[in-house]
């Protein structure tokens, strides 16, 4: 027999080495411990309410597993060698402590709808607490917003200047983008609505158990509707990496751009000392590590996306051992999130942005060229050909080095625009035509900070 194996009774001869070291999952879901033991607690009282076992049995367990979550909480569990995975050891641990009652516990119950009932909880705890490292992320940049609604800079297309807009839009940008992250993380939340337990290994249990209550014990809205699919499935999780991995692409975006504007060539901002560091041997280097780290970690958040479906792909129903693969993906993202979102929060919170070299950066030069020909059209031209006109117009201010705004008779008349009075094309007139809803123009950009406000409180 396979000593101390749950599921020894079958076997003749003991496991090897290497098949233990590929089987064995408890140095993931260790941690899954606290729901484990919640929902032992839950499933025995439930069970002996139903009268499945003996109510002095259920006393004996629910005083174990009280006194297991001790242990593990302090760190005096020790684990044995055969634990295979987190149930494995507390079973192994209950039956310890007090025999056959122990012994009773996983009556009705198999580990497929134990383990996925541990991680739907486990994960709606975590997306509880990403909610609010979100809402401190948006805190940062919606306050850096607030600071710099007067702050010109130059939008980019294509990385090259394209048209001035006030700093507290493009701020505002990343704002929406987490409003939408927040929207998927509800998702994960609603995902996890459902508990499995009662599934059984996967047609069920032949014991008259109280599915509904469990579910209300342990904080689930209902049981799942289906034993097949609850044991099978893994939604939930492939949910949460979406919304991981969306983030995560969020944050590189944002870490993107702070390392360029870092750069002495930019000079848009000055990180906080706590959020970067120094060269080990180049004396005046101030790195943005954070961003640089924000913007390479989405790579492993997308990894982790791909894992789990890759996984689950052509996976037969119901229950494979596939799935313990599961939380490797679950843990590495959620662990990554609650990594970056801090540091992030804090880099943007703490950063000091230089509403000077941006508002250098946005006058001068050819960013006005579209408020000309929007002139001109206003004029009775068609678009075309102002746009034809300006065009032929930046061309020669290129050539002699003057900006759009300083253009002289001459050039005007080179271009076809001889006689033609300028209007002003400065960024501030230019920032201020954009008066559309979405647009930049200073009462735009107050309206959006409202909205952008009221939607956070909202999360
Ligand atoms: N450690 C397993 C997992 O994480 C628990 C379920 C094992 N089920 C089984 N039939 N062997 O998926």
């Amino acid at each position: 027999m396979s000593e101390g194996r749950l599921w020894g009774g079958r076997f003749g001869a003991t496991s090897t080495k290497a098949f233990d070291r590929l089987n064995a999952s408890l140095p993931v879901d260790r941690r899954l411990w606290p729901e484990d033991v919640q929902g032992s607690r839950a499933h025995a009282r439930m069970l002996a309410e139903q009268g499945i076992i003996g109510e002095d049995d259920a006393q004996l367990i629910d005083g174990g597993l009280v006194r297991i979550a001790d242990e593990l909480g302090s760190g005096d569990f020790v684990f044995a060698p055969g634990d295979e995975d987190i149930h494995t050891a507390v079973e192994r641990r209950l039956t310890e402590l007090v025999g056959d009652a122990g012994r009773r516990l996983h009556t009705a119950r198999s580990r497929n709808d134990q383990v996925i009932t541990d991680t739907l909880m486990y994960l709606r705890g975590r997306a509880a607490e990403q909610v609010e490292l979100l809402r401190e992320m948006a805190e940062a940049l919606l306050s850096q917003a607030e600071g710099h609604v007067d702050s010109l800079v130059p939008g980019y297309t294509h990385g090259q200047r394209a048209q001035p807009v006030r700093f507290a839009h493009h701020l505002l940008a990343y704002v929406w983008m987490l409003n939408r992250d927040r929207r998927r993380l509800a998702v994960v939340v609603e995902a996890c609505e459902e508990c499995p337990l009662g599934s059984g290994a996967l047609a069920g249990v032949g014991f008259p158990v109280d599915r509904a209550s469990v579910a209300a014990a342990l904080g689930f809205a209902r049981p799942s509707p289906n034993s097949i699919d609850a044991v099978g499935s893994r939604d939930a999780l492939v949910d949460y990496l979406h919304f991981a991995a969306q983030l995560g692409v969020h944050l590189s975006r944002l870490g993107g751009e702070i390392v360029v504007w870092a750069s002495e060539e930019y000079g848009f901002l000055e990180l906080d000392d706590g959020f970067s560091s120094g060269s080990s041997m180049l004396p005046q280097k101030k790195n943005p590590d954070a961003a640089e780290l924000a913007r390479a970690k989405s790579a492993r958040l997308t990894a982790d996306l791909g894992g789990l479906l890759g996984v689950l792909a052509g996976l037969p129903l119901a229950y494979n051992k596939d799935l313990q693969e599961d939380k490797e993906f679950l843990f590495d993202a959620s662990d990554t999130v609650e990594l970056l979102l801090p540091a992030m929060a804090g880099t943007v919170a703490t950063a000091r942005f230089r509403a000077d070299r941006m508002g250098a950066a946005a006058d001068g030069g050819a960013l006005a060229a579209i408020d000309l020909a929007d002139h001109l059209v206003r004029e009775g031209w068609p678009f075309r050909k102002a746009h034809e006109a300006v065009g032929a117009l930046v061309r020669s201010c290129l050539e002699r080095g003057t900006s759009l705004a300083a253009v002289g008779d001459s050039e005007l008349e080179a271009a076809g625009l001889g006689g033609l009075e300028l209007p002003e094309l400065s960024p501030e007139a230019s920032v201020e035509s954009k008066a559309v809803p979405g647009g930049t123009s200073r009462a735009r950009v107050l309206d959006q900070l409202d909205a952008a406000r009221a939607a956070v409180a909202s999360w």
